[in-house]
């Protein structure tokens, strides 16, 4: 056994100003061993193969495992029979593939699909994207499984509970024993596939809390990073759950406990600091508990850059051409968009009405701007999801109904999931995105829309509960609850120059490409080598006293 003394230690030893100053400045690890290797890549850019290189030189090669409940690919049987693959419409999915793609890494999930069992080995495996790809290792549950641990606890329970927008929590212990049932399994496949004693791995969200620490168990020398990719609640908020106790011992299983915002990290130590005997280190954001610490940081997520589908996509003029003709336009109507799964968080319905306000406040946009918002069905089993589809329903068929005209119509509601780079194109056709989120850790559809625009054209309109509005601040930020602003910052972004339009998009484009997701993931892993390689150095210390 390791020396815990020993080892909390070597842990404060890092606890410096200066380690905290370099991994501001976007984490440069082993500076002598960069220099002397002609390969390193340059420090001013994040892209795939500076993570590739952090994971093999920093991380000696690590394997790393990513463990999430959605699967990056779905295969679902056609009415027909025939097959078709689906990437989910998942801000972790759009973030995670590029990373594990990166450090061809292995994905483990639960096979959701209709037709995932027959289109994977039999141990549940899958190479995603040839050679270079990955590979996804696929988790089956029973309907019962599925029913309390995914729908029940994880979205009845732990995502209402997490954000603030007004829906109630339901906390049934049946539910609470799927998950913690369902959590076991995941842990246990992560432990099947690792092959060595110290992976790296990376575990994912919500559905997961107790992952970490059942990990740790079986595999104590394993890094083991968590991230959140919603926000965590105030600790008074969080002390409603009647599991509270046991989810945060879950995650303190980790090695690093990640958050997009350091209000998130704050909530999560003071959540600890309530429930548990446990030693908050603020200087260091770190929790101890019985000698081992759980370091607690924020690591704000983003996207791709560039975009895969750049490339591939038309430009602006064209897109806006095709939108209009598949949707029965007129060409001269300007157009505005909305992408979003079909989820009470997302602000759907105070979106619309914010657009009917608009439409009352400001004539001039009858007859010449339409709305068009793509909702991806979501969790559809749920009885709130059912009943905020009606809801959008009833509020699109209310506006058309009292502004439509013969030849045009105010708000086109496409209720079906499109793939990524039709959602691209979208983006490229539009005059505006509205992002109107009740509550959302980050929001990436934000982001996806600032890199579709090459052009520089298109205004971000971004409601201020997002994490992304702490770094997006050239967008137009609103409170989508007060109707009044959220209208006029409509009508603003429909009469603004083109000279503004490209002076924000131009500044936002800078941000996003800069705080890339290649950065997200690499300043994680360039915190757990350190973490690894202090762990590694304390384990040899104690092998050798106890010799
Ligand atoms: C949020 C969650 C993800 C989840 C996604 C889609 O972004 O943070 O973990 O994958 O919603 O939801 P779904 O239930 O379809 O996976």
């Amino acid at each position: 056994m390791t020396n815990p003394t020993r080892r909390s230690w070597t842990q404060q030893a890092r606890s410096t100003g200066e380690s905290r100053a370099r991994e501001e400045r976007g984490g440069r690890p082993g500076d002598a061993r960069r220099l002397a290797d002609p390969l390193a890549p340059p420090l001013d850019v994040w892209n795939a193969s500076r993570v590739r290189w952090i994971v093999e030189r920093e991380l000696n090669g690590a394997k790393v495992i990513v463990v999430a409940n959605r699967a990056p690919r779905i295969h679902e049987r056609n009415e027909d029979g025939s097959v078709r693959v689906l990437h989910p419409a998942s801000g972790l999915v759009t973030a995670l593939e590029p990373v594990v793609r990166a450090t061809r890494g292995l994905w483990v999930a639960h096979g959701s699909g209709s037709a995932d069992r027959e289109n994977s080995d039999e141990g549940g495996r899958l190479m995603v994207g040839g050679e270079d790809g990955y590979t996804l290792r696929r988790l089956w549950l029973t309907a019962e499984e599925e029913q309390g641990y995914y729908y029940g606890c994880a979205n009845e329970a732990l995502w209402p509970l997490c954000h603030l927008a007004h829906a109630r929590p339901l906390f049934r212990a049946g539910d609470w024993g799927h998950y913690r049932a369902v959590n076991q399994r995941f842990a246990d496949a992560v432990c099947e596939e690792a092959g060595v004693e110290d992976p790296l791995v990376l575990v994912q969200d919500y559905h997961l809390a107790l992952v970490p620490a059942m990990i740790r168990r079986r595999l104590p020398h394993a890094t083991i990073v968590s991230f959140w990719h919603i926000p965590w609640p105030n600790a008074e908020r969080f002390g409603i759950c009647p599991w509270d106790g046991e989810l945060l011992e879950g995650l303190l299983g980790s090695s690093i406990v990640g958050f997009h915002t350091r209000l998130h990290c704050n909530n999560f130590l003071d959540a600890v600091d309530r429930r548990l005997e446990a030693r908050i280190d603020r200087e260091d954001q770190a929790v101890v508990i019985a000698g081992n610490k759980t370091l607690v940081r924020p690591y704000p997520i983003s996207i791709e850059w560039p975009s895969p589908f750049e490339a591939v996509t038309p430009p602006a003029g064209e897109c806006g051409r095709e939108l209009r003709a598949a949707l029965g336009i007129e060409p001269e109507v300007r157009l505005g968009v909305g992408v979003d799964r079909l989820d009470y968080t997302k602000g759907i319905e105070e979106r619309l009405l914010a657009v009917e306000r608009a439409f009352e406040r400001f004539p001039e946009l009858r007859g010449t701007f339409t709305f068009v918002q793509v909702a991806a069905p979501s969790r559809t089993a749920i009885e709130r999801y059912r009943q905020l589809g009606e809801a959008v329903e009833r509020v699109t068929s209310r506006i058309n109904q009292r502004f439509a005209t013969d030849r045009w119509k105010p708000v086109v509601l496409l209720r079906k999931h499109h793939e990524g780079p039709e959602v691209f194109r979208i983006y490229r056709a539009a005059n505006l995105c509205y992002v109107s989120s009740l509550h959302d850790g980050m929001n990436l559809v934000a982001k996806e829309f600032i890199s579709a625009r090459d052009d520089l054209r298109g205004t971000l309109v971004l409601s201020r509960f997002t994490g992304a509005a702490r770094e997006l601040g050239e967008a137009l930020l609103v409170n989508p609850y007060d109707l009044e602003e959220a209208s006029g910052a409509i009508a603003a972004a429909l009469s603004m120059s083109e000279m503004e339009q490209a002076a924000r998009m131009t500044a936002l484009r800078a941000t996003v490409s800069e705080f890339n997701v290649f950065r997200w993931a690499g300043r994680m892993l360039v915190e757990a080598s350190r973490v690894r390689r202090r762990e590694q150095m304390t384990d040899a210390i104690d092998r050798s006293e106890e010799g």
